[in-house]
């Protein structure tokens, strides 16, 4: 199954001067199929992230995930239900516990959420699998970056989105650590099935992802 199907997305900003910044990209992503972003800062790829998850409008092109037409009218339901995001900057609510962060996803779908409901136990696992069933009730705000960053993930999969979108998800932490939140991410995807597109600075963490693109002049190539 097509999870991601862009053709021919293109972005200029025109303020305060005139950027192109993506020029003519098209990308077709499966299920479970695991895609490396990599490129020089200002390249574009936080861009390009944005664009592909719905966050930020293309100047030109189309996009269609899990066979649904990326158009206003279907942004939110692509945003809560189809499309997992990891940010670089966490984008934790800090001052809500661990356990309702990841539950947000399902508590926005208007899902219940009770403990015991399908919800409530998908969290805990998901919690579970990231390491982090001891800081349930932490704040997020008393979290580490990785154990922050670990719950980011946990809720990106709250959901069970077919396509999940990282964003130097390992960027702000240390060369032991990132490899270990890279490396989860990955396994996590994996064994969900899902497809992932991550960005990273560190060729040698693409180099574990199934494809790698690089994105340079606004032009995404494929180094294998
Ligand atoms: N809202 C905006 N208005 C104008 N220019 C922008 C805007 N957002 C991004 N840009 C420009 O687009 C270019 C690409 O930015 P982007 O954040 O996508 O790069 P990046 O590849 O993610 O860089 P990094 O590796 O540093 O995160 C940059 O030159 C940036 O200045
Ligand atoms: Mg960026």
């Amino acid at each position: 199954m097509t999870v991601l199907t862009a053709r021919h997305l293109s972005k200029t900003f025109k303020t305060p001067t005139l950027v192109t910044v993506l020029k003519d990209i098209s990308l077709d992503i499966k299920q479970g199929q695991t895609v490396a972003i990599t490129g020089k800062s200002g390249e574009g790829k936080t861009t390009l992230l944005h664009i592909l998850g719905t966050l930020e409008l293309p100047t030109a092109g189309t996009l269609e995930i899990s066979g649904i037409p990326a158009v206003p009218s279907s942004w939110s339901l692509l945003r809560n239900q189809k499309i997992g995001f990891v940010f670089q900057t966490y984008n934790l609510l800090e001052d809500y516990t661990v356990l309702d962060n990841i539950l947000m996803p399902a508590k926005i779908a208007g899902q219940d959420t009770r403990p015991g409901s399908l919800a409530h136990t998908q969290a805990l696992k998901m919690l579970s699998e990231v390491g982090l069933s001891h800081r349930a009730e932490f704040q997020a705000k008393f979290l580490s970056g990785g154990e922050k960053q670990r719950a980011a993930i946990a809720r990106a999969f709250q959901n069970n989105p077919d396509l999940i979108l990282a964003d130097e998800p390992s960027g702000n932490l240390d060369h032991t650590h990132s490899t270990l939140i890279y490396k989860l991410l990955l396994s996590a995807a994996k064994d969900h099935g899902k497809a992932l597109i991550v960005v990273t600075h560190d060729p040698e963490l693409a180099s574990l992802c199934e494809q790698h693109y690089t994105l340079m002049d606004g032009e995404l190539s494929c180094v294998y």
